[in-house]
């Protein structure tokens, strides 16, 4: 069974040894939990395919210590080959790698020492210096980067504390190191920079659009928005997702249209208890209201709107609504921020891949 164990010294180094033996460790980053192993051991690499039953065509993240997170200490690594970005291209990832350690995620490209299984056979690979101390002290103990997806079973929701990764990946893991709950709770921003340093946002995340492009001085695209782009193979399908049936209603339940609010009263009458994620406190003490005849739990992200509070608690809340023993879950939607590529947009990303719209329910 695995062990959750305090980021002491000995436990350091004792998980130290077990990922240089090619074992698998439990993560704490600032963004989610994340299941490590030696980036370049492509054994090691195979048991997180298999802890987390992982399709193969999923590439994982390289984890480097704050030493090695810039560009040209990664070239000499052998883990990206800057000469395959033009001069401007390398300038992008310069100013962005000013970031690190932070919850950004860098698609490159792959240099001659990451193994193919790592990267599922792309020539790119994706690289993260996570802002955690004990993910710091682990990296800077070992002599190569640790490749960490998320410590969830694939398309589950991903763990935000290490109490989430034993239900996850119970046995799998040697240890797992206790960093607290995670700061940020959402997966970290991914961004790919191509030629003449363009850049495209793979997955959004805690840090926005409009931050990026002040970073570089230059536009950010949407991937989804354009299928020329570069995509991240793993957002194509389904994620995130709870056991209970998940339904995001596309306004606040009182505010429904006639026709879908017929659809939501027919499929609450086959319902004995329904959680309901909602946005504020407010809303989660109105709900039941519109909800008459069943057992209502509504749950809020926030106590007043505050997106950074909403993407901390998302992932912790889907696991409480997910453990109600619910018939049906129900998600009302987060307002939309001025900013129509801010955090509400990394909260929107994972709520529309969680759940099935209402509207489109069969
Ligand atoms: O915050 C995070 O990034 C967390 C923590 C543990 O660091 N890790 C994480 O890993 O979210 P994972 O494997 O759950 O998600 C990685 C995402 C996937 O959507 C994957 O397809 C994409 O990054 N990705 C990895 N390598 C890529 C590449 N070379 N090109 C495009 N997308 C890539
Ligand atoms: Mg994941």
């Amino acid at each position: 069974m695995s062990r959750v164990v305090p980021p002491t010294e000995p436990n350091l180094d004792a998980a130290a040894a077990h990922l240089r033996a090619g074992g698998l460790v439990g993560l704490p980053t600032e963004t989610v939990y994340g299941v490590a192993a030696h980036a370049l051991d492509t054994q090691a690499v195979s048991r997180i395919y298999a802890a987390k039953d992982r399709p193969s065509f999923n590439p994982l993240i390289l984890h480097v210590p704050v030493e090695q997170a810039n560009l040209a200490a990664l070239d000499r690594a052998g883990l990206v080959r800057a000469n395959a970005l033009d001069p401007e291209a390398q300038r992008v990832v310069e100013r962005l790698s000013e970031r690190w350690p932070g919850p950004l995620t860098l698609v490159l490209p792959k240099g001659p020492r990451v193994p193919d299984l790592t990267t599922a056979g792309l020539d790119t690979v994706a690289i993260r210096c996570p802002d955690h101390p004990v993910a710091q002290a682990l990296l800077r103990r070992l002599d190569q980067p640790l490749a960490a997806p998320s410590a969830n079973r694939s398309g589950r929701i991903s763990p935000t504390s290490p109490q989430d990764v034993l239900e996850e990946l119970g046995d799998a893991l040697g240890l797992i190191l206790d960093g607290g709950p995670c700061a940020e709770g959402l997966e970290s921003t991914v961004v790919h920079v191509g030629p003449a340093g363009s850049v495209t946002l793979l997955r959004p995340g805690t840090l926005d659009r409009a931050t990026l492009e002040r970073l570089t001085d230059g536009p950010v695209h949407i991937s989804e928005a354009d299928p020329a782009r570069p995509r991240s193979p793993g957002l194509d399908h389904r994620h995130y997702a709870p056991q209970t049936p998940f339904l995001a209603l596309p306004t606040r339940c009182g505010d429904l249209p006639e026709p879908l609010w017929r659809r939501l009263r027919e499929r609450a009458s086959r319902a004995s208890v329904i959680g309901v994620l909602c946005w504020t406190a407010e809303d989660a003490s109105r709900v039941p209201r519109c909800l008459p005849g069943v057992e209502v739990h509504a749950l809020a992200l926030t106590h007043h709107g505050d997106p950074h509070e909403g993407a901390r608690r998302l992932f912790s809340t889907l696991r409480a609504l997910d453990a109600l023993g619910a018939d049906l879950l129900l998600a009302e939607p987060c307002p939309p921020a001025v900013d129509p590529h801010g955090l509400d947009f990394a909260l929107r990303d994972r709520l529309r891949r969680a759940a099935t719209a209402l509207h489109d329910e069969p």
